[in-house]
């Protein structure tokens, strides 16, 4: 995905612009670039990421603007495939967020007529079938909406150009946020570059194009002039700020606690319609963390109701579909990524009652579901999923508690206090033993298999160390022929029926000369005697332990990175949601 921002007003742009992409940067980060209009139409884009290299973007002149950050789909990172794109004779500026899949045919086209294309991208077509609209019709927003229809594929445009006090906006399944200011307006793909300026904000809808001025927006939909919902967004801008971390990471695994306390807490079974309370089956579709917090779900909900729950990744769902019925939940905490909602449109299809959760408002996925339990996490900017991930295990824990009848426990109410006092654990053994490895396993049984697949996932992500997790009885069906004292091996054991399990699982890891770091109850007798490293947890609940073992993990993996000096919030090749399939 990329991120994209505009801006018309009585402000310079290009500070606010490139402010605004700093803030985007977790959308993608191979290239930037800005474009404004001012007497004329300026342009600066690059390769490589915009903190220290804003002087030109700077210097650009002019009260409107768009820029982009983005992250390579089409055409390597380089100075020509970065956006804005620009038309043949150089007076419109398009960026966009999403993919033209129909670009080469319409390439082909537009060279045939005489077009000069400078990039590889997709993108690009989009500016030239603009210019030859433009030449004729004379009018920026009749040019957009006869272009628009001839996109096939995910797009949130905006477009400025030379001469036109106005910027045009479109949307079709890529995220698009128009924010509403005082004699000027915003339009990006989400709150987070507006936040400093506007807490007032309009979501479009697919198919909608605006037409933004300094005082106005007029939005249109098949040609009929439409209105959206203004919505007030609760998100603060020292949301978004470090707040004097060091990394977005640090400061959002710090934040947990109130995440999961504000979330747990917003989940009511009063507001949940029938067909989420009473399921007959459940299906789950999710990619990544957001799938092992699926994972975890199902441990939880079949344990305590009994209720079948098929888990699935959201990218097989589509081309191998299995026999569904009942109530099929898609988990995204972005709202955006291509496959959970290509899934969930499969869902649809075959007549399933569809949930989405979410932690973001206006998002595709709540569009797209038949209802949404939002989580209450508030923006997350590091690409690695921490909060959000704690948030969507409230929900889900909340929602087990909902389908089952049952009280929330005490003892679950009161886990931030617990995600609390287990920020402050110490793991300099920990850290020490995984860095300078070149793999690592983890190993956890029922739910902490799930946690297991989120601390392997959290460790590759942002240190690049190859981690793998395994349901513990696995490990001995082939992957013990990888055990050495060079290759750690964490694992999750917690009291419950397969403690003991566990405990023979780790001595048969000890008998072949892997190092144990294991993450135990505190008071635990047996264990520290057994493994290298003990890192102990509160002696609270199972599901209290999900959590905080899960935090345990998020903070090795984050001190790991930082001692390897890696770019924790920005790891290389990824960004924050895959809205590609
Ligand atoms: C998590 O750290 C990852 N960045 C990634 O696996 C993420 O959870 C996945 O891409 C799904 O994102 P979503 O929740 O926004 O759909």
């Amino acid at each position: 995905m990329c991120g994209i921002v505009g801006y018309i007003g009585r402000r310079e742009a290009a500070p606010l612009i490139v402010e605004g992409l700093k803030k985007l940067e977790y959308r993608g980060y191979d290239s930037f670039g800005v474009a404004t209009v001012g007497k004329t139409l300026e342009l600066d884009k690059h390769r490589g990421r915009i903190s220290g290299n804003t002087k030109s973007a700077l210097r650009l002149k002019g009260k409107i603007g768009i820029g982009h950050t983005r992250w390579a789909t089409h055409g390597i990172p380089n100075d020509a495939n970065a956006h804005p794109h620009l038309d043949c004779s150089g007076t419109i500026a398009v960026v966009h967020n999403g993919i033209i899949e129909n670009y080469s045919e319409l390439k082909r086209q537009l060279t045939a007529r005489g077009h000069t294309f400078r990039s590889e991208t997709d993108t690009e077509v989009v500016v030239h079938l603009i210019e030859e609209e433009y030449g004729t019709k004379k009018d920026l927003l009749a040019a957009v909406q006869t272009v628009v229809p001839k996109l096939v594929g995910s797009y949130a445009l905006l477009v400025i150009a030379a001469k036109e006090e106005r910027m045009i906006v479109a949307r079709n399944a890529s995220p698009l946020v128009i924010g509403i200011g005082d004699g000027e307006n915003f339009a990006a793909s989400d709150m987070t570059p507006i936040l400093e300026y506007t807490e007032r904000a309009m979501f479009l809808e697919d198919g909608d194009i605006a037409t933004i001025n300094a005082s106005e927006v007029k939005i249109f939909n098949k040609g009929k002039q439409v209105s959206r919902p203004l919505e007030l967004i609760d998100w603060s801008l020292e949301d978004v700020k470090k707040g004097g971390f060091t990394h977005y990471m640090l400061k959002e695994i710090y934040e947990q606690p109130q995440a999961f306390y504000n979330t747990i807490r917003s989940v009511n079974s009063d507001t949940l319609p029938g067909f989420v309370l009473n399921p007959t089956s459940i299906t789950v579709v999710a990619c990544g963390s957001s799938f092992h917090a699926g994972l975890i779900f199902k441990y939880l909900l079949e344990e305590s109701c009994r209720i079948p729950v098929r888990l699935e990744f959201a990218s097989e769902f589509k081309y191998y579909p299995p026999p569904i019925e009942g109530l099929v939940i898609g988990i995204t905490q972005s709202g955006e990524t291509a496959d959970t909602l290509t899934a969930l449109k499969q869902a649809k299809a075959h007549n399933c009652r569809t949930l989405a959760i979410t932690n973001i408002l206006g998002s595709s996925v709540s569009r797209l579901a038949d209802t949404t339990i939002f989580m209450r996490a508030g923006p997350e900017i590091s690409v690695a999923a921490t909060k959000s991930f704690i948030a969507q295990l409230a929900v889900l824990m909340q929602l087990v508690n909902n389908i089952s009848g049952r009280m929330c426990s005490d003892m679950l109410l009161h886990a931030h206090q617990a995600i609390e006092e287990i920020l402050l654990i110490d793991l300099t053994d920990a850290v020490a033993a995984c860095t300078g490895v070149k793999d690592i396993f983890y190993i956890g049984r029922g739910p902490f298999y799930a946690v297991a697949l989120e601390g392997a996932l959290k460790m590759k992500e942002i240190s690049y160390i190859h981690a793998e997790g395994y349901a513990a009885g696995e490990l001995k069906h082939g992957p013990f022929a990888l055990l050495s004292p060079e290759t750690p091996v964490i694992a999750l054991c917690t009291p419950g029926e397969t403690y003991g399990v566990m405990i023979s699982n780790i001595k048969e890891v000890k008998a072949r000369g892997a190092p144990v770091i294991a993450v135990g109850s505190e008071g635990d007798s047996e264990l520290p005697d057994i493994v290298d490293i003990f890192i102990p947890i509160p002696h609270t609940s199972p599901s209290v332990q999900v959590l905080t073992s899960l935090v345990v993990l998020q903070l090795l993996a984050y001190y790991t990175a930082v001692a390897l000096g890696r770019d924790v919030d920005k790891p290389r090749n990824l960004a924050k949601s895959v809205t590609v399939e």
